[in-house]
């Protein structure tokens, strides 16, 4: 590929260690984000590679911002992750579907335009909860379901490919918002020697957030056709089981977690989307935890994460 690879919500969790990979492969990378603050990015990527992403600051919401950027980096593939997550959209529900959904018709607008035909977007498995068998119903799920179905009908309309990737619990550095930060930043907490309660408890897919970054690399990594989904559920675990990998690797630490577990659906496949894409690889939750556990000890060391880090949502 001689042209960029664009990716929204770049400085988001996801989205760090998506701009790390490609720089670490590479690629020419373009990072696309409302905010300013680099920081998820930093916890991960050493100056050098920072420099080496082109940082676009921008509104997704507004179409002619993202238009410039594809024009002028040359843009071959979108990476779109940039969303507000659960909370953000119950407290603003307006502004949830203006970026949640009018972003994403954005994307796609701008791919019809310049003829991108390597376009992965983030649902979520939030989506599942609006199906025939309701999980949980949120108006992020209701967007992100929006989303799934505008993307068939640019396919249908004006044959826009593209991949939708459903990831269940992403976990691992800079994940710091949305409910489901809770298990990583239980993770900060032990290393930090700090207590710390997840609220609920149960299996549930757990993807290694370079897992979850990889997959949507090899998504737009050859040109797609049609619309897809695929859910993305890493490595099925129990909550209770990250806090003892935890406990076991930072002696002395008090974490604990209460309630009903996550309602989401518990059975689903990777499969499908390892068959339609480059392939990829996966994590077992022993060694993403391990992995995790290292990362946030040498961030706490250099000063980097401290207590003030195990708010959720500070963004
Ligand atoms: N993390 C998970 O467990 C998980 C699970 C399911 C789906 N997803 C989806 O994956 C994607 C990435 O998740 P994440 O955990 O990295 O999210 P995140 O909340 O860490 O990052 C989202 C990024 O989007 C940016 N953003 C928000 N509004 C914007 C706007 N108007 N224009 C441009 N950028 C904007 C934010 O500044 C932020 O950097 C999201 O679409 C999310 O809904 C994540």
């Amino acid at each position: 590929m001689t042209g960029s690879i664009l990716v929204t919500g770049a400085g988001g969790c996801i989205g760090a260690w998506a701009l790390r990979q490609l720089v670490e492969d590479n690629q020419r990378v373009v990072a696309f984000d409302l905010s300013k603050n680099t920081r998820r990015a930093s916890l991960l990527m050493t100056e050098k590679q920072m420099q080496s992403v082109q940082w676009e600051n921008g509104d997704i919401a507004d179409v002619e911002a993202l238009r410039a950027v594809i024009k002028r980096h040359n843009v071959e593939a979108i990476i779109h992750l940039a969303a507000l997550q659960v909370p953000f959209c119950k407290a603003d529900p307006m502004n949830g579907a203006r970026v949640n959904v009018l972003g994403t018709v954005n994307v796609f607008e701008a791919a019809r335009e310049f003829g991108i035909n390597r376009l992965t977007y983030a649902s979520s498995v939030a989506a599942h909860g609006m199906g025939e068998t309701p999980w949980l119903k949120t108006l992020y799920g209701a967007y992100k379901m929006c989303d799934e179905n505008l993307a068939e009908v640019y396919w249908q309309d004006w044959q826009i490919p593209s991949i939708g990737i459903r990831p269940v619990v992403v976990y691992g550095v800079a994940r710091d918002q949305g409910m489901t930060s809770l298990p990583t930043l239980a993770i900060l907490a032990g290393v930090l020697g700090k207590p710390f309660e997840v609220p609920f408890t149960g299996t549930v897919g757990f993807i290694y957030a370079q897992e979850a970054a990889m997959a949507f690399i090899a998504a737009v990594s050859k040109p797609q056709q049609e619309a897809h989904v695929y859910d993305l559920n890493g490595t099925p675990a129990t909550v209770q089981q990250v806090l003892d990998i935890t406990s076991r690797e930072c002696p002395g630490a008090s974490l604990t977690c209460t309630g009903d577990p996550l309602p989401f659906p518990g059975e689903l496949s990777d499969e499908p989307l390892r068959q339609a894409i480059s392939p990829y690889p996966s994590w077992t939750i022993e060694r993403g935890v391990v992995e995790t556990i290292e990362r946030f000890k040498q961030l706490v060391a250099s000063g980097a994460l401290s207590e003030s880090d195990l708010i959720p949502g500070k963004g």
